[in-house]
């Protein structure tokens, strides 16, 4: 007998710059800070924060769904962060197997990277994202408008996403960014900077859609040691690109160590991460082993083996596997 193969591919996703227009029937999924701004829709709430983003809430999302009577045609749209963005795609991909899933990002990190590419899921004790599905949204609505409203904190959290796609993709962008610090949202450059994020990682996205290739992990730029802090930290101490942007200066001295990055490079990315108020010293020494072990748990660690992408000069990269431990050791000593 013959094999069979059944080719599928994943849907596309139009992003448009504009702001959301309801539709009869949509369904809103929203968080609770963002719900008093948005009584019209009616939106299913969620109690805002990352510790929504779990199995409970998924449920509860699903029962109000099935509560409203909603069918296959409705759209379920989720306005907010990732956290909102992650948990109603995962409803969306899972209710009646599959309704239409609409984003309306609303922080600058969802904005560049969470509701582009298609992975939604939730958090469960034991690890962060461990259940989800490739659900792309069929439908994105980017509006900086919202960004306005955004905390010093949380705009900073996106702009470390921003230097990271720099840092990792394009000089222009890193250099722009170097010499001119995005401190809050200036209309006409948001819109410009985000849509060249979404670019770049529409560009990775495509090449790597499943994370089949392992060429989709370069997007994993500081976030192998990021990871490992913001565990050990319970995630209450550094905000994700707090994490991660004390995760790229880590990532890049290792890097200068191996000899794949230019001896320099992280004067330049602490440089620029310290203008954009961003954290570049790692916690304390006495967390090294902790550190160390934690990434080898990390879900994406292959057997234990550290990989990491690095960086091989401003706006370029590489994966590499098997970080020696030793090198990593040292760097986090030096801190
Ligand atoms: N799916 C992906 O590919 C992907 C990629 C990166 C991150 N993520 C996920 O995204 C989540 C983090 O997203 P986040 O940083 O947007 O967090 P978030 O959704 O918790 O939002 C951060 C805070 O900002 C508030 N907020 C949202 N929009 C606002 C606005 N316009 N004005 C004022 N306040 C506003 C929210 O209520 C919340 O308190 C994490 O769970 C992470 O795992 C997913
Ligand atoms: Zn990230």
């Amino acid at each position: 007998m013959h094999d069979i193969e059944v080719g599928l591919k994943a849907t596309t996703t139009t992003i448009s710059f504009r702001p959301y227009v309801p539709a009869p029937g949509d369904i809103v999924v929203t968080d609770s800070n963002l719900a008093p701004r948005l009584s019209e829709h009616q939106p299913i709430i969620v109690p805002a924060g990352e510790k929504s983003k779990n199995l409970a809430e998924y449920a509860a999302v699903l029962d109000q769904l099935a509560q409203r009577g909603a069918k296959r045609k409705n759209r379920l749209v989720a306005i907010g962060g990732g956290v909102i963005g992650d948990l109603a795609g995962f409803a969306a991909a899972t209710y009646m197997r599959g309704i239409p899933f609409v984003q309306v990002p609303t922080t600058l990190l969802s904005m560049v990277d969470s509701s582009v590419g298609g992975k939604v899921g939730v958090d469960t004790v034991q690890g962060k994202n461990l259940v989800g599905a490739f659900y792309p949204a069929h439908e994105v609505y980017i509006d900086a408008t919202w960004l306005k409203t955004l905390d010093t904190r949380q705009w900073q959290c996106g702009m470390a996403e921003v230097l990271k796609y720099g840092f990792i993709m394009s000089e222009e962008l890193a250099v722009s960014l170097e010499n001119n610090p995005m401190l809050d949202v200036v209309d006409l450059r948001a819109n410009e900077m985000i849509r060249t994020c979404i670019e770049l990682k529409r560009q990775v996205v495509e090449a790597d859609e499943f994370e089949t290739t392992g060429y989709r992990a370069i997007l994993n730029f500081g976030h192998t040691v990021g990871h490992a802090i913001e565990r050990l930290t319970n995630y209450e101490t550094y905000t994700h690109g707090e994490a991660i942007s004390v995760g790229m200066v880590v990532e890049t001295k290792i890097g200068e160590k191996l000899g794949i990055t230019p001896t320099g490079l992280s004067t330049r990315l602490i440089n620029t991460l310290s203008a954009h108020g961003l954290p570049v010293n790692s916690p304390t020494t006495a967390e090294v082993e902790n550190i160390i072990q934690s990434m080898r748990g990390d879900k994406k660690s292959v057997q234990g083996e550290l990989s990491m992408s690095l960086l091989t000069g401003l706006g370029k990269c590489k994966l590499t596997q098997d970080v020696d431990e030793s090198v990593v050791r040292e760097v986090l000593s030096e801190n």
